[in-house]
């Protein structure tokens, strides 16, 4: 099958294992009962003593914790999305990312990061990994390959870490360009990895795995969840590099649970066709935004023109706009505040990537933690919005954004 959409439908579940249930159960259970305790003794050491089960053997499950079901089900489906060989699922995105760096990169060796990052990734680097002893260093959108090797000079890399589209400015990084830096600083001793947050394009639009990106991570609490009831992370690659995460997720137990992987499952059957209809609509509003007076810019993927010098990136890496954008009002942070304050659609809040528009203020919320002076480097100014385009029909978010406008 060629369509992802298609081939993930029956995927990793056959009704004939449950009653015939056409959709998967769930099952809400912390532990699975042994069928012996030989099984019992066998199954522990394929987990823990690492044995190799023999060909056909039934593995079977010991403890949601390690492994359930409904997450198997659904990871086979998120590995499809990204032509990925394994995913696997997690308690958020942050736990994602965390068990990403634990099990891959040691401290001492260099983490280099886009920027900018969403505020809780850009923390967990600065306020908990550099302090264990990781070395993090970043670049920005415009820096060519020798400015990033000059940065990493003769430092360990063991990790390029790319958020493209950024959140929360849009800025985008080519993913081969990271491939390439990753693939010349690989020594014998430690393969340095391209990872690549692709939160907001998500795989209908972009997959870095075909740009050579070696893992692909999510927070699926976004637009694999789809509808700002969940909280859930994904990571996706190669198995080899996905086999120790798993490993590590149950060690330090970041897994998700069955009711959250179940629930992500039925969101991942209309993840398309959501992200499809948002996509559309997002192109109309940005248009408008693009021609309104009391909009200072925006920024939006959409508006790349083909005189951009990222226009050449817009025909390689991603095959639509997605629905996330961001625009600066005409003013500051009292003309955003009001701004806000006025919208009656459209929910201020932070989260994005759901069936509802939402708005926020990045400054004061998602990155409130970033000092003020990066925030001004890397583009954020107290006078911008970011909006996540919902499933509401466009004419009635184009209105509230222009009343709302009107307050200013
Ligand atoms: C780009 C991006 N990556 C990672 C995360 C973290 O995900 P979660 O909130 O599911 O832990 C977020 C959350 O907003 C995000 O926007």
């Amino acid at each position: 099958m060629s369509d992802p959409q298609s081939e993930m439908m029956r995927k990793g579940w056959d009704p004939e294992e449950g009653l015939n249930s056409l959709k998967t159960p769930l099952f809400h259970t912390s532990t699975f009962v042994f069928e012996s305790a030989a099984a019992a003794e066998r199954l522990f050491a394929i987990v823990y003593g690492g044995e190799t089960p023999k060909l056909g053997e039934d593995v079977g499950f010991i403890y949601t914790r390690m492994d359930h079901p409904n997450l198997v089900v659904v990871e086979g489906r998120l590995a499809v999305w990204d032509g990925a060989e394994a995913a696997l699922l997690f308690s958020s995105g942050t736990s994602a990312v965390f068990t990403t760096f634990l099990t891959h990169v040691r401290p001492g060796s260099l983490i280099l990061h886009s920027t900018p990052l969403y505020g809780g990734t850009n923390t967990m680097l600065y306020k908990v990994l550099a302090p264990l002893g990781y070395e993090i260093a970043s670049y920005g959108p415009d820096a060519s390959q020798d400015e990033v090797e000059d940065l990493i000079g003769d430092r360990h890399l063991a990790a390029v870490y790319l958020e493209t589209p950024a959140n929360p400015s849009n800025d985008v990084f080519d993913i081969d360009l990271a491939a390439r830096i990753a693939a010349a600083a690989t020594t014998p001793e430690q393969r340095a990895l391209t990872i690549v947050d692709n939160t907001f394009l998500g795989p209908y639009a972009q997959r870095p795995l075909d740009h050579g990106a070696d893992l692909v991570l999510y927070s699926a609490t976004k637009y694999f969840g789809g509808h700002d009831d969940l909280v859930a992370g994904v990571v996706t690659g190669a198995s080899a590099l996905i086999e120790p995460m798993k490993t590590m997720r149950y060690r330090i137990g970041t897994t998700a649970d069955p009711h959250t992987a179940w629930l992500l499952g039925r969101s991942l059957e209309t993840y398309a066709i959501r992200v499809e209809r948002e996509t559309a609509s997002a192109g109309r509003v940005a248009g408008f935004l693009a021609g309104h007076p009391k909009v200072a810019s925006v920024r939006y993927l959409g508006l790349i023109e083909d005189e951009d010098p990222r226009a050449d990136l817009a025909k390689r890496q991603w095959s639509s706009a997605g629905a996330m954008i961001s625009f600066d009002v005409a003013g500051g942070k009292e003309e955003a505040f009001r701004f806000l304050d006025s919208m009656r659609l459209i929910a201020n809040t932070t989260s994005l990537g759901g069936t509802q528009s939402i708005a926020c203020h990045p400054w004061t919320t998602t990155h409130s933690n970033v000092d003020p002076e990066t925030k001004l480097r890397i583009g954020i100014t107290d006078a911008m919005i970011r909006l996540s385009i919902g499933v509401e029909a466009p004419e009635d978010i184009i209105a509230d954004l222009d009343q709302a406008l009107a307050q200013i």
